[in-house]
């Protein structure tokens, strides 16, 4: 089973500018509730148990948003309102399960996922990157069927227009194993559009196996000075290690973009 997810919240934003300044992006409300609580809604129903925050400094607003207890004790007292006593009861539920490490320096996602190094019990833990919302379909919860009966890695994949593919970590495809998943040959970061082995791109939610800790103990840093978790995944597909893609089939929100954002509230209202 997979019980423990991790968040890597640590990233600055910088797509969201001005909004950003000031606020952590994945509290930002999306048609009235934040980013972060419909990750969170889709890990519990996916029956996640415990779930790791990479924040930092910065960004210790999130935390705060699960630790305002005198605040929401006194206003109770003062109100009686049932609404505002519901509300916290709810932000109680998540506080339970998160944990909070911290990734001062963005140095990637492959380093974030460093940072829960010990914490993860099993052999293999879920991450879900808050800037990609999908909704009207639980994928992390499909990607944990597959993960269950081919005990694999697994990695979400979306198609994407050529012209794009320098946005995405782009899959080469080995093999079909049924209508929506497929054997992973190769992974490559941002690829250009002559270098692209495809146009299946990943999209932030991974199945991951706990030795990929010990590849990114030693991995150098790649495309932007980054560690990339795509490159500690393609080390270790090279290293015979079966990662499965999975064309999700709910709807793709990418929130870490103005436009994007802005589109997701309109999408999540119409649902
Ligand atoms: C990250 C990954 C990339 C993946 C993308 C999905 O990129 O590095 O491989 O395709 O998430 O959203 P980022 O969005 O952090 O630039």
């Amino acid at each position: 089973m997979i019980k423990q997810a991790i968040i890597p919240l640590a990233g600055l934003g910088t797509r969201l500018l001005p909004l950003t300044s000031v606020f952590a992006k994945e509290l930002l409300p999306i048609n009235g509730k934040p980013g972060i609580e419909y990750i969170l809604d889709e890990c519990i129903d996916a029956g996640i148990r415990e779930i790791i925050f990479i924040i930092s400094k910065k960004k210790e607003m999130i935390k705060k948003y699960f630790y305002n207890d005198k605040f929401y004790k006194e206003i109770i007292k003062k109100k009686k309102d049932p609404q505002i006593l519901r509300e916290y009861k709810k932000i109680l539920r998540y506080k339970k399960m998160i944990k909070f490490v911290y990734q001062n320096k963005p140095l990637g996602t492959g380093d974030a996922v460093l940072k829960t190094k010990k914490f993860i019990k099993d052999n293999f833990f879920l991450m879900l990157l808050p800037d990609d919302l999908i909704v009207k379909e639980n994928c992390s919860k499909a990607m944990i069927k597959i993960h269950k009966s081919h005990k694999s890695s697994v990695m979400a994949s979306m198609t994407v227009n050529k012209k794009n593919v320098s946005r995405w970590g782009i899959f080469k495809l080995k093999k079909k194993l049924n209508k929506n998943n497929y054997v992973i040959d190769d992974v490559i970061e941002k690829p250009s559009i002559q270098k692209a082995p495809s146009n299946k791109a990943v999209i932030g939610r991974y199945i991951l196996p706990k030795s990929i800790f010990q590849i990114l103990l030693k991995q150098k840093p790649g495309k932007g000075g980054e560690i990339h978790i795509t490159d500690a995944v393609r080390y270790l597909i090279k290293h015979k290690k079966k990662f499965i893609a999975h064309n999700f089939s709910g709807k793709y929100l990418d929130c870490g973009t103005m436009r994007g954002y802005i589109k997701s509230s309109n999408e999540i209202s119409k649902l």
